[in-house]
C-alpha cells in the first residue's frame, strides 16, 4: 500500500509557490493514495515566533489545505507538535545520522548565514525531524517541491542506515515526488530567488490570500526584460523572470511550459501579463476566498487540528514492543512504527470546522 505524508510550516504567508510546488500536487494524489497532511508546527520552532502568530498561522494552513481541496474525509490534516512521536522519533533517528549528512545541507547554510555558531541546534537537526515525520508513517512517497529534494534524500539515507544497522528493511526508503510545471517558483521580484515566505516585500510573492486586485498588480509589476517573449525554450536560457513567468502560467493552466511558450511566442510582456493575472486570479481567487471565510470563522486551534488526537490514537505501534523495541530500549518507549487503518475516519469535530 502506498502512502503519502507531506507538510507545511505554519510561518507566515502561504504563497502561490506553496500551492504549485505542493498542495495542488497533494489534491490529485489524494485519489491513489493514504494521504497524510501535516502542519509541521515544530519545523516552525525552529526560527523565533510569535505564539499567537504560530497559532493564526496553523489555522490558516489547515484552511489553505480543504480550501485547495484536500478531502479532510480522505486525508488525515493534523499539526505535528500534538503527536508526540515525530520528536521522539527524531532522537532515535538523529542517533543514526552522521554529522557529516547534515553538514551538507543546503537550506541550513542559508538560513543560518554568516552567523553559524548562533544558529540553533534545531535549525541543524530540522531534516532529522522531517526523516521522523515521514518514516513514523511509514510513508512510501512524499510531494514536495524542488527545494526539499535534499532532505527527501537525507531521509532515504537514514531510513538505509536504520534498516543496515538491524539488518531489517523496516523503513521504507521513501521517493519524492516532484512535479508539474512549477516545482520551483521564483520571486516576482527576482528571477533568480526563490519564492518564499520570508522574503520582506509582499510584490515578490503571490499570497493564498491576495484578493483578486492584489494579484493582478503584483503580476502587473513583476520583474520584466525590455525583449519580447521567446518562441521557443531555448529562448528562455539567461532569461529567469520570462521563464519564471511562463512556468507559472503553464501550472495554472496545466499545460507543459513549452506549449506556453509557444502561445506567447513574440509577444509582449504587458500582454501576456493580463493573461496571466487572469488565469492567476481564476485559481486563487477562489481559495483565497474559501480561505478568507474559514479563517473568519475563527475556531480555535485545537478544534482545528483536533484531528491530531486521532492521528495519534490511529497510530498503533507495531514494532517496538513486547521483549523491547527494535532498537533495544525499554519497554515504554515504543517508536512509532505506527499502521494507520486504510480507511482513515474522520471526527465529527473536524468535520464541522472543515
Ligand atoms: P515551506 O513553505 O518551506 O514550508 O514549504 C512547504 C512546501 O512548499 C514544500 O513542499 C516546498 O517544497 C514547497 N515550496 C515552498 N516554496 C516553494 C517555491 N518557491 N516553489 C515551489 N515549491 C515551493
Ligand atoms: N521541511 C519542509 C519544508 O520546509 C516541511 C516538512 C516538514 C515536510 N516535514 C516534512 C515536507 C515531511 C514533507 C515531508 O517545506
Amino acid at each position: 500500500m502506498n502512502r503519502i505524508f507531506s507538510g507545511i510550516q505554519p510561518t507566515g504567508n502561504l504563497h502561490l509557490g506553496n500551492y504549485l510546488g505542493a498542495i495542488r500536487n497533494w489534491v490529485a494524489l489524494q485519489r491513489d493514495y493514504d494521504c497524510i497532511f501535516c502542519i509541521v508546527d515544530l519545523h516552525a520552532l525552529t526560527q523565533p515566533q510569535d505564539p499567537v502568530q504560530l497559532r493564526n498561522s496553523t489555522r490558516e494552513v489547515t484552511a489553505a489545505y480543504i480550501a485547495a481541496g484536500i478531502d479532510p474525509e480522505r486525508c488525515l490534516i493534523f499539526n505535528q507538535s500534538t503527536v508526540a512521536v515525530h520528536s521522539e522519533l527524531a532522537w532515535l533517528l538523529s542517533c543514526y545520522t552522521p554529522l557529516g549528512w547534515l553538514n551538507r545541507m543546503t537550506q541550513f547554510k542559508e538560513k543560518a548565514g554568516k552567523q553559524r555558531d548562533m544558529a540553533s541546534l534545531g535549525l541543524y537537526s530540522y531534516p532529522v525531524l522531517m526523516a521522523a515525520d515521514i518514516l513514523a508513517y511509514k510513508a512510501t512517497h512524499v510531494p514536495v517541491g524542488e527545494d526539499q529534494k535534499q532532505h527527501l534524500e537525507l531521509a532515504r539515507d537514514i531510513a538505509g542506515a536504520f534498516n543496515r544497522r538491524y539488518g531489517v528493511e523496516f523503513f521504507p526508503l521513501p521517493e519524492p515526488q516532484i512535479f508539474g510545471a512549477a516545482t520551483r517558483v521564483m520571486s516576482l521580484r527576482d528571477g533568480s530567488k526563490k519564492m518564499s515566505k520570508s522574503d520582506s516585500s509582499d510584490y515578490s510573492r503571490i499570497n493564498m490570500t491576495d484578493d483578486a486586485d492584489t494579484i493582478a498588480l503584483k503580476i502587473q509589476k513583476a520583474k520584466t526584460d525590455p525583449e519580447p517573449l521567446p518562441g521557443d525554450e531555448a529562448g528562455l536560457a539567461n532569461r529567469p523572470e520570462a521563464a519564471n513567468l511562463l512556468g507559472i502560467y503553464a501550472a495554472l493552466t496545466d499545460a507543459t511550459l513549452e506549449a506556453a511558450v509557444a502561445r506567447f511566442a513574440g509577444q509582449n510582456f504587458s500582454t501576456f501579463k493580463k493573461e496571466l493575472a487572469d488565469v492567476a486570479v481564476a485559481v486563487l481567487g477562489r481559495i483565497g476566498g474559501e480561505m478568507r471565510r474559514r479563517s473568519a470563522r475563527g475556531r480555535s486551534p485545537s478544534h482545528i487540528c483536533a484531528r491530531s488526537r486521532t492521528s495519534s490514537a490511529c497510530c498503533a505501534p507495531e514494532a517496538g514492543s513486547g521483549r523491547g523495541s527494535r532498537v533495544g530500549s525499554g519497554r515504554d518507549f515504543r517508536p512509532a512504527f505506527c499502521r494507520i487503518p486504510r480507511k482513515l475516519a474522520l471526527p465529527s469535530r473536524i468535520a464541522a470546522v472543515s
